[in-house]
């Protein structure tokens, strides 16, 4: 498959599945993109569309019996090719800041001992002189005072956990940062602060995946942006595109949502137990202007070089 050399990651057909008792759950359906380097890539849905299984995948942490199809492709390494995977290559490449760091954390370490932990995981005879020294540059780099280095994960706060675990991240010298929602835990000011500090990863040249069901947040972080909705990608682009010229109707939503600050339900959930060629457009049943030709899958169609949208009305 080929890979355009200004992308980090591209995904190409590709369904990740996990084993129920009810069937297959085909959690990510058929999707298609690619993230360019050194950008903020950012994956927006409701509860339950895909996205941290996505990310689990970029960063080559899905479980062993989880079943794909389709391809993968990180830092230029196949990750997964149909049903065959080789997620390990992806660890270290890409890093994950798991959904809820402080509880993720080891909880009889100090912040300090995680550092080292990771530091000598990825260079065995690392001095404790150049421990030190990363690790007050990663500290400094997410505006940590170094008296953090001496508290537990239980004594972090929010904020303070989100921080700590991007500077832990960056430590292990990765070059892409999957941020599972870095924010649901933090108000206004704090998302704010941790959204610029993801921002300023860009420029230590990491790549930075942000997974977050705010499209507000999104708008304020990303450079690109990829909306997911049932586990599909319906719309995809340059933030600036997808935001002011939304082309899909569940992306319409999100934003007028967003504006009327109106509060979604699990009512707007979908099923994701149905074949990973499911009859259909995967919004059709709460889509305001389906029309017949919704009863097939739309595919990802480009109406720009980097403005793709899965909607049978947008397109034709
Ligand atoms: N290890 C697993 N085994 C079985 N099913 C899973 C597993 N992980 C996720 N799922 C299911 O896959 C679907 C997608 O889950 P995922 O966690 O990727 O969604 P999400 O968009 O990250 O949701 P949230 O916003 O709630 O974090 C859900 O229906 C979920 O229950
Ligand atoms: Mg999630």
């Amino acid at each position: 498959m080929d890979i355009n050399s200004e992308s980090i990651v591209k995904a190409e057909g590709l369904s990740i599945g996990y084993e129920t008792d009810e069937g297959i759950l085909w959690a990510v359906k058929e999707v298609s993109f690619e993230v360019p380097k050194t950008s903020v890539f950012c994956i927006v849905g409701e509860s339950g569309s895909g996205k941290t299984t996505l990310g689990n995948a970029i960063s080559g942490l899905l479980p062993p019996y989880v079943l794909t199809q389709g391809y993968l492709v990180v830092d230029n390494i196949v990750v997964i090719n149909n049903d065959k995977n080789n997620l390990k290559a992806a660890r270290g490449i890409a890093v994950r800041i798991p959904q809820n760091p402080s509880s993720a954390l080891n909880p009889y370490l100090k912040v300090r001992a995680l550092f080292e932990d990771v530091m000598k995981s990825k260079a065995k005879n690392v001095s404790k002189a150049e421990v030190r020294e990363a690790i007050v540059k990663y500290l400094s780099i997410m505006q940590l005072d170094e008296e953090v280095l001496e508290l537990y994960p239980y004594q972090l706060s929010g904020g303070m956990a989100q921080r700590v675990a991007i500077a832990l991240a960056l430590a292990a010298k990765p070059r892409i940062i999957v941020a599972d929602e870095p924010t649901s835990n933090l108000d206004a000011y704090l998302r704010s602060s941790v959204g610029s500090l993801l921002k300023r990863l860009i420029e230590f040249g990491i790549t930075v995946i942000v997974i977050t069901h705010d499209i507000v947040f999104a708008s304020h972080v990303c450079n690109y942006i990829v909306v997911m909705y049932g586990g599909r990608v319906v719309e995809v682009g340059k933030v600036e595109e997808v935001l002011s010229q939304p082309l899909h109707p569940y992306t319409m939503l999100l934003i007028e949502a967003a504006t009327l600050k109106k509060v979604f339900t699990n009512s707007m959930r979908v099923s994701a137990i149905e074949g990973v060629g499911e009859s259909g457009c995967v919004y059709k049943s709460k889509c305001p202007y389906r029309v017949n030709t919704c009863q097939a899958v739309p595919l990802l169609k480009y109406v720009s070089k980097t403005h793709g949208v899965a909607c049978w009305r947008a397109v034709t």
